[in-house]
Protein backbone atom coordinates (compact mmCIF):
# COMPACT_ATOMS: atom_id res chain seq x y z
CA UNK A 1 0.00 0.00 0.00
CA UNK A 2 1.54 3.25 -0.86
CA UNK A 3 1.77 5.77 1.91
CA UNK A 4 -0.54 8.11 0.27
CA UNK A 5 -3.51 5.47 0.57
CA UNK A 6 -3.38 4.32 4.43
CA UNK A 7 -6.05 3.30 5.83
CA UNK A 8 -6.21 2.05 9.71
CA UNK A 9 -4.85 -1.51 9.87
CA UNK A 10 -7.32 -2.87 13.03
CA UNK A 11 -4.86 -5.79 14.14
CA UNK A 12 -1.98 -3.32 14.60
CA UNK A 13 -1.22 -2.36 18.06
CA UNK A 14 1.22 -0.12 17.38
CA UNK A 15 -0.45 3.04 16.07
CA UNK A 16 1.21 2.78 12.84
CA UNK A 17 -0.81 2.24 9.49
CA UNK A 18 2.10 1.96 7.02
CA UNK A 19 5.63 0.25 8.07
CA UNK A 20 8.94 1.54 6.40
CA UNK A 21 12.33 -0.55 7.33
CA UNK A 22 15.60 -0.70 5.62
CA UNK A 23 17.88 -3.60 6.72
CA UNK A 24 20.62 -5.22 4.38
CA UNK A 25 24.10 -6.24 5.56
CA UNK A 26 24.34 -9.37 6.28
CA UNK A 27 25.84 -9.76 10.01
CA UNK A 28 28.00 -12.28 12.22
CA UNK A 29 28.31 -11.54 15.74
CA UNK A 30 31.14 -13.90 18.12
CA UNK A 31 34.07 -13.70 20.69
CA UNK A 32 36.90 -14.61 17.68
CA UNK A 33 34.93 -14.70 14.36
CA UNK A 34 37.39 -11.72 13.21
CA UNK A 35 39.36 -14.74 12.05
CA UNK A 36 37.14 -15.98 9.47
CA UNK A 37 37.38 -13.08 7.49
CA UNK A 38 39.15 -15.00 4.92
CA UNK A 39 36.49 -17.99 4.97
CA UNK A 40 34.25 -14.73 4.61
CA UNK A 41 35.50 -13.72 1.71
CA UNK A 42 36.01 -16.51 -0.13
CA UNK A 43 32.51 -16.91 0.21
CA UNK A 44 31.71 -13.72 -1.86
CA UNK A 45 34.55 -14.36 -4.40
CA UNK A 46 36.49 -12.09 -3.03
CA UNK A 47 40.21 -12.64 -3.71
CA UNK A 48 42.24 -9.29 -3.85
CA UNK A 49 41.06 -6.76 -1.27
CA UNK A 50 41.92 -3.43 0.07
CA UNK A 51 41.88 -3.35 3.56
CA UNK A 52 41.79 0.32 5.37
CA UNK A 53 42.88 -0.36 9.19
CA UNK A 54 43.21 2.13 12.12
CA UNK A 55 46.74 2.70 12.55
CA UNK A 56 46.17 2.58 16.10
CA UNK A 57 45.45 -0.86 16.69
CA UNK A 58 46.90 -2.52 13.12
CA UNK A 59 49.90 -3.41 15.31
CA UNK A 60 47.41 -5.49 18.03
CA UNK A 61 48.00 -9.17 17.98
CA UNK A 62 44.34 -9.17 17.35
CA UNK A 63 44.78 -7.61 13.91
CA UNK A 64 47.48 -9.30 13.48
CA UNK A 65 45.80 -12.99 13.62
CA UNK A 66 43.48 -11.51 10.69
CA UNK A 67 46.21 -10.65 8.41
CA UNK A 68 47.48 -14.14 8.87
CA UNK A 69 44.37 -16.08 8.30
CA UNK A 70 43.86 -13.71 5.28
CA UNK A 71 47.68 -15.10 3.85
CA UNK A 72 46.79 -18.95 5.22
CA UNK A 73 43.30 -18.15 2.69
CA UNK A 74 45.53 -17.23 -0.28
CA UNK A 75 43.57 -13.77 0.09
CA UNK A 76 45.57 -10.97 -2.11
CA UNK A 77 45.55 -7.72 0.31
CA UNK A 78 46.23 -3.92 -0.19
CA UNK A 79 46.89 -2.55 3.12
CA UNK A 80 46.04 1.09 4.06
CA UNK A 81 46.70 2.80 7.62
CA UNK A 82 44.44 5.15 8.47
CA UNK A 83 45.18 7.76 10.89
CA UNK A 84 43.38 10.81 9.67
CA UNK A 85 41.41 11.16 13.09
CA UNK A 86 37.53 10.68 13.41
CA UNK A 87 36.68 13.55 10.43
CA UNK A 88 37.75 11.89 7.31
CA UNK A 89 37.15 14.77 4.50
CA UNK A 90 37.18 14.39 0.86
CA UNK A 91 40.41 15.22 -0.01
CA UNK A 92 41.87 12.13 1.91
CA UNK A 93 39.84 9.70 -0.04
CA UNK A 94 40.68 11.23 -3.21
CA UNK A 95 44.78 10.80 -2.15
CA UNK A 96 43.82 7.41 -0.62
CA UNK A 97 42.01 6.02 -3.71
CA UNK A 98 45.35 6.21 -6.07
CA UNK A 99 46.69 3.24 -4.16
CA UNK A 100 43.55 0.91 -5.51
CA UNK A 101 43.94 2.39 -9.28
CA UNK A 102 46.24 1.43 -12.00
CA UNK A 103 47.21 3.83 -14.41
CA UNK A 104 44.28 3.36 -16.16
CA UNK A 105 41.81 4.11 -13.50
CA UNK A 106 41.11 0.56 -13.18
CA UNK A 107 40.32 -1.21 -9.79
CA UNK A 108 43.62 -3.14 -8.40
CA UNK A 109 41.11 -4.89 -5.61
CA UNK A 110 37.45 -6.34 -6.27
CA UNK A 111 36.40 -4.89 -2.77
CA UNK A 112 37.25 -3.03 0.31
CA UNK A 113 37.31 -4.48 4.35
CA UNK A 114 37.29 -1.29 6.83
CA UNK A 115 38.59 -2.50 10.19
CA UNK A 116 38.21 0.11 12.66
CA UNK A 117 35.69 2.58 13.90
CA UNK A 118 33.09 4.33 12.31
CA UNK A 119 35.50 6.67 10.23
CA UNK A 120 37.49 3.78 8.87
CA UNK A 121 34.38 1.81 7.78
CA UNK A 122 32.98 5.25 6.15
CA UNK A 123 36.31 5.93 4.72
CA UNK A 124 36.07 2.10 3.25
CA UNK A 125 32.96 2.92 2.12
CA UNK A 126 33.86 5.94 0.12
CA UNK A 127 36.79 4.36 -1.65
CA UNK A 128 34.54 1.44 -2.31
CA UNK A 129 32.52 4.02 -4.65
CA UNK A 130 35.41 6.17 -5.92
CA UNK A 131 37.48 3.25 -7.12
CA UNK A 132 34.69 2.51 -9.96
CA UNK A 133 33.72 6.60 -9.88
CA UNK A 134 36.20 8.35 -10.85
CA UNK A 135 37.15 12.21 -10.25
CA UNK A 136 37.18 13.82 -7.50
CA UNK A 137 35.22 12.60 -4.03
CA UNK A 138 33.72 16.15 -3.55
CA UNK A 139 31.73 15.34 -6.40
CA UNK A 140 29.34 13.10 -4.85
CA UNK A 141 28.99 14.74 -1.96
CA UNK A 142 25.78 14.18 -0.19
CA UNK A 143 23.52 11.88 -1.98
CA UNK A 144 24.83 11.70 -5.04
CA UNK A 145 22.72 10.10 -7.95
CA UNK A 146 23.86 7.74 -11.31
CA UNK A 147 26.58 6.13 -9.65
CA UNK A 148 28.39 2.87 -10.75
CA UNK A 149 27.66 0.29 -8.30
CA UNK A 150 30.76 0.40 -6.01
CA UNK A 151 32.72 -2.28 -4.98
CA UNK A 152 31.28 -4.74 -2.41
CA UNK A 153 32.49 -3.69 1.33
CA UNK A 154 32.95 -5.70 4.50
CA UNK A 155 33.28 -3.96 7.81
CA UNK A 156 34.52 -5.06 11.09
CA UNK A 157 33.87 -1.87 13.91
CA UNK A 158 36.79 -2.26 16.41
CA UNK A 159 35.01 0.38 18.43
CA UNK A 160 31.10 0.00 19.96
CA UNK A 161 28.69 2.95 19.14
CA UNK A 162 28.93 4.74 15.69
CA UNK A 163 26.45 1.87 13.91
CA UNK A 164 28.03 2.48 10.64
CA UNK A 165 28.87 -1.66 10.28
CA UNK A 166 24.67 -1.22 9.62
CA UNK A 167 24.09 1.96 7.61
CA UNK A 168 24.40 3.50 4.68
CA UNK A 169 25.86 6.54 5.83
CA UNK A 170 29.38 7.43 5.15
CA UNK A 171 30.41 10.74 7.14
CA UNK A 172 32.92 13.08 5.57
CA UNK A 173 33.60 16.93 6.02
CA UNK A 174 34.98 19.07 3.38
CA UNK A 175 37.52 20.92 5.35
CA UNK A 176 36.94 24.17 3.10
CA UNK A 177 33.04 25.37 4.58
CA UNK A 178 33.26 22.51 7.17
CA UNK A 179 30.36 21.56 6.18
CA UNK A 180 29.87 17.40 6.55
CA UNK A 181 27.99 16.32 3.65
CA UNK A 182 29.17 12.71 3.22
CA UNK A 183 28.50 9.90 0.27
CA UNK A 184 25.59 8.86 1.08
CA UNK A 185 23.83 6.06 -1.62
CA UNK A 186 22.09 2.63 -0.50
CA UNK A 187 25.02 1.35 -2.25
CA UNK A 188 26.99 1.99 0.56
CA UNK A 189 25.12 -0.91 2.87
CA UNK A 190 28.11 -3.18 3.97
CA UNK A 191 28.23 -6.66 1.99
CA UNK A 192 28.52 -8.27 5.38
CA UNK A 193 29.32 -6.98 9.39
CA UNK A 194 31.50 -9.01 11.24
CA UNK A 195 31.02 -8.11 15.18
CA UNK A 196 33.90 -9.25 17.19
CA UNK A 197 33.90 -8.52 21.07
CA UNK A 198 37.68 -9.04 20.86
CA UNK A 199 38.05 -6.43 18.71
CA UNK A 200 36.63 -3.87 21.17
CA UNK A 201 38.57 -4.84 24.55
CA UNK A 202 41.99 -3.02 24.29
CA UNK A 203 39.57 0.07 23.43
CA UNK A 204 40.86 3.09 25.05
CA UNK A 205 38.47 4.89 27.63
CA UNK A 206 38.36 7.72 25.52
CA UNK A 207 37.14 5.91 22.39
CA UNK A 208 35.14 3.68 25.03
CA UNK A 209 32.71 5.92 26.02
CA UNK A 210 32.90 8.47 23.02
CA UNK A 211 31.49 5.91 21.08
CA UNK A 212 29.60 4.28 23.40
CA UNK A 213 27.54 7.66 24.50
CA UNK A 214 27.18 8.24 20.68
CA UNK A 215 25.26 4.51 20.24
CA UNK A 216 22.79 5.60 23.53
CA UNK A 217 22.26 9.07 21.28
CA UNK A 218 21.50 7.02 18.42
CA UNK A 219 19.08 4.64 20.45
CA UNK A 220 17.32 7.67 22.25
CA UNK A 221 16.74 9.83 19.60
CA UNK A 222 15.67 7.20 17.07
CA UNK A 223 13.58 5.75 20.07
CA UNK A 224 11.60 9.16 20.16
CA UNK A 225 11.64 10.47 16.89
CA UNK A 226 8.63 11.62 15.01
CA UNK A 227 9.70 9.02 12.06
CA UNK A 228 9.94 6.16 14.42
CA UNK A 229 7.68 3.75 14.29
CA UNK A 230 6.78 -0.20 15.98
CA UNK A 231 9.77 -1.82 14.23
CA UNK A 232 12.29 0.96 15.04
CA UNK A 233 11.36 1.11 18.58
CA UNK A 234 11.79 -2.45 18.95
CA UNK A 235 15.40 -2.06 17.82
CA UNK A 236 15.66 1.17 19.98
CA UNK A 237 14.00 -0.31 22.95
CA UNK A 238 16.75 -3.45 23.05
CA UNK A 239 19.41 -1.14 22.26
CA UNK A 240 18.84 1.21 25.22
CA UNK A 241 18.55 -1.87 27.44
CA UNK A 242 22.10 -3.19 26.30
CA UNK A 243 24.23 0.23 26.02
CA UNK A 244 22.57 1.90 28.76
CA UNK A 245 23.27 -1.58 31.88
CA UNK A 246 26.46 -2.25 29.96
CA UNK A 247 27.97 1.68 29.88
CA UNK A 248 27.38 1.45 33.74
CA UNK A 249 29.82 -1.09 33.74
CA UNK A 250 32.62 -0.87 30.85
CA UNK A 251 35.29 1.19 32.49
CA UNK A 252 35.32 -0.96 35.90
CA UNK A 253 35.26 -4.12 33.50
CA UNK A 254 37.02 -2.87 29.99
CA UNK A 255 38.51 -6.43 29.50
CA UNK A 256 35.06 -8.12 29.82
CA UNK A 257 34.23 -9.29 26.83
CA UNK A 258 30.25 -9.99 27.80
CA UNK A 259 30.32 -6.29 28.18
CA UNK A 260 32.16 -5.21 25.22
CA UNK A 261 29.57 -7.96 23.09
CA UNK A 262 26.92 -6.23 24.95
CA UNK A 263 27.58 -2.67 23.70
CA UNK A 264 28.63 -3.93 20.60
CA UNK A 265 24.94 -5.57 19.77
CA UNK A 266 23.57 -2.17 21.70
CA UNK A 267 25.07 0.12 19.27
CA UNK A 268 24.69 -2.33 15.99
CA UNK A 269 20.81 -2.12 17.15
CA UNK A 270 21.07 1.63 17.57
CA UNK A 271 22.85 2.17 14.21
CA UNK A 272 19.67 0.33 12.39
CA UNK A 273 17.45 2.14 14.46
CA UNK A 274 18.64 5.72 13.84
CA UNK A 275 18.59 5.00 9.98
CA UNK A 276 15.49 3.73 10.00
CA UNK A 277 13.64 6.56 11.61
CA UNK A 278 15.91 9.79 12.63
CA UNK A 279 17.72 11.66 14.55
CA UNK A 280 16.67 14.36 16.69
CA UNK A 281 17.88 17.35 19.06
CA UNK A 282 21.32 16.19 20.28
CA UNK A 283 22.62 15.10 16.39
CA UNK A 284 21.55 18.69 15.77
CA UNK A 285 23.02 21.49 17.97
CA UNK A 286 26.44 18.88 18.24
CA UNK A 287 26.71 19.20 14.78
CA UNK A 288 28.25 22.40 14.58
CA UNK A 289 30.27 21.89 17.78
CA UNK A 290 32.10 19.79 15.94
CA UNK A 291 32.47 20.85 12.74
CA UNK A 292 33.54 24.48 13.88
CA UNK A 293 35.22 23.44 17.01
CA UNK A 294 36.33 19.94 17.03
CA UNK A 295 34.15 17.92 19.61
CA UNK A 296 34.41 14.84 19.16
CA UNK A 297 30.64 13.60 17.38
CA UNK A 298 29.97 11.08 20.47
CA UNK A 299 30.84 13.54 23.14
CA UNK A 300 28.96 16.93 22.16
CA UNK A 301 25.75 14.27 22.01
CA UNK A 302 26.87 13.30 25.30
CA UNK A 303 27.16 16.65 26.31
CA UNK A 304 23.60 17.37 25.11
CA UNK A 305 21.40 14.37 25.93
CA UNK A 306 20.34 15.19 29.12
CA UNK A 307 19.55 18.48 28.64
CA UNK A 308 17.09 16.98 25.63
CA UNK A 309 16.06 14.15 27.46
CA UNK A 310 14.98 16.85 30.78
CA UNK A 311 13.62 18.89 28.24
CA UNK A 312 11.72 16.29 27.05
CA UNK A 313 10.72 14.94 30.55
CA UNK A 314 9.39 18.36 31.84
CA UNK A 315 7.54 19.03 28.79
CA UNK A 316 5.27 15.70 29.30
CA UNK A 317 7.49 12.98 27.08
CA UNK A 318 6.79 9.46 28.81
CA UNK A 319 10.21 7.28 29.02
CA UNK A 320 8.69 4.99 31.04
CA UNK A 321 8.81 2.02 29.43
CA UNK A 322 12.57 2.43 29.03
CA UNK A 323 13.02 3.34 32.60
CA UNK A 324 11.67 -0.44 33.38
CA UNK A 325 14.68 -1.55 31.26
CA UNK A 326 17.39 -0.10 33.60
CA UNK A 327 19.27 -3.00 35.59
CA UNK A 328 17.41 -3.48 39.24
CA UNK A 329 15.05 -0.43 39.20
CA UNK A 330 12.02 -0.82 40.67
CA UNK A 331 8.85 -1.45 38.32
CA UNK A 332 6.07 -0.96 40.27
CA UNK A 333 6.56 3.60 41.22
CA UNK A 334 4.34 5.30 39.04
CA UNK A 335 5.32 6.81 35.37
CA UNK A 336 5.78 10.37 36.35
CA UNK A 337 8.30 9.21 39.31
CA UNK A 338 9.85 6.88 36.69
CA UNK A 339 10.53 9.66 34.16
CA UNK A 340 11.66 11.82 36.80
CA UNK A 341 14.46 9.07 37.80
CA UNK A 342 14.75 8.76 34.33
CA UNK A 343 16.43 11.77 33.20
CA UNK A 344 18.43 11.39 36.87
CA UNK A 345 19.71 8.37 35.71
CA UNK A 346 20.83 9.56 32.12
CA UNK A 347 23.04 12.70 33.87
CA UNK A 348 24.73 10.43 36.60
CA UNK A 349 25.78 7.71 33.63
CA UNK A 350 27.15 10.62 31.88
CA UNK A 351 29.04 11.67 34.86
CA UNK A 352 30.67 8.44 35.26
CA UNK A 353 31.63 8.15 32.04
CA UNK A 354 33.46 11.78 32.66
CA UNK A 355 31.57 13.12 30.17
CA UNK A 356 32.20 16.97 30.20
CA UNK A 357 29.19 18.67 31.96
CA UNK A 358 29.51 21.77 28.85
CA UNK A 359 31.96 22.66 26.07
CA UNK A 360 34.56 24.63 28.02
CA UNK A 361 37.26 22.35 27.32
CA UNK A 362 36.76 22.87 23.47
CA UNK A 363 37.10 27.13 23.83
CA UNK A 364 33.43 26.84 23.55
CA UNK A 365 31.28 29.86 25.52
CA UNK A 366 28.46 32.64 25.16
CA UNK A 367 30.13 34.81 22.25
CA UNK A 368 29.94 31.65 20.17
CA UNK A 369 26.04 30.65 20.12
CA UNK A 370 25.45 33.18 16.78
CA UNK A 371 27.60 30.16 14.92
CA UNK A 372 26.18 27.49 16.44
CA UNK A 373 22.40 28.57 16.18
CA UNK A 374 23.17 29.85 12.41
CA UNK A 375 24.07 25.81 11.32
CA UNK A 376 20.71 24.83 13.74
CA UNK A 377 18.83 27.17 11.54
CA UNK A 378 19.66 25.27 8.29
CA UNK A 379 18.18 21.59 10.25
CA UNK A 380 15.34 22.87 11.36
CA UNK A 381 13.81 19.70 9.74
CA UNK A 382 15.89 17.43 12.06
CA UNK A 383 15.02 19.62 15.66
CA UNK A 384 11.15 18.34 14.00
CA UNK A 385 11.46 15.09 14.68
CA UNK A 386 11.54 15.54 18.35
CA UNK A 387 8.16 14.46 19.76
CA UNK A 388 7.90 17.59 21.83
CA UNK A 389 8.01 20.75 19.76
CA UNK A 390 11.21 22.31 20.42
CA UNK A 391 12.52 25.74 17.81
CA UNK A 392 16.03 27.38 17.50
CA UNK A 393 15.05 29.25 20.14
CA UNK A 394 14.35 26.33 22.58
CA UNK A 395 18.27 25.36 21.09
CA UNK A 396 19.70 28.10 22.25
CA UNK A 397 18.11 28.49 25.92
CA UNK A 398 19.35 24.75 26.34
CA UNK A 399 23.14 25.94 24.77
CA UNK A 400 22.86 28.84 27.35
CA UNK A 401 21.93 26.52 29.94
CA UNK A 402 24.98 23.73 29.08
CA UNK A 403 26.95 27.07 28.92
CA UNK A 404 26.44 28.46 32.31
CA UNK A 405 27.34 24.36 33.53
FE1 LIG B 1 26.18 9.68 16.01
Amino acid sequence: MSKGKKEQLAFLETHDDFLEFNLKTKMRFGAGISTDLGKYLKEFNLQRVGIIVDSAISKLPVVNEIFENLNKEGIKTIKWEYDLGFEPDYTSLDIARKQFVNDKNEPLVDGFVGIGGGSVMDFSKGLSTLTVNPGPAINYRGFPKDLKKPLPTIVMPTTAGTGSEATYMAVFINKEDKLKRGINTMYNFPLMAILDPKLTVSCPKPVTVSTGIDGLVHALESYVAVQSNYLTKIFARDAFKLLFNNLNKVLDNPKDVNVRGNLMLGSYLAGISLMNSGSGIGGVLSAPTSAHFGVPHGIAGGILLPYAIEFNVKNGYDYSELYDLIDGVDKSIDKKEKNKLFSKRIFELCRKLDIPTNFKDYGINKDNIDVLLKETEKREKGLAQNPIPFSVEDGKKLLLKIMEE
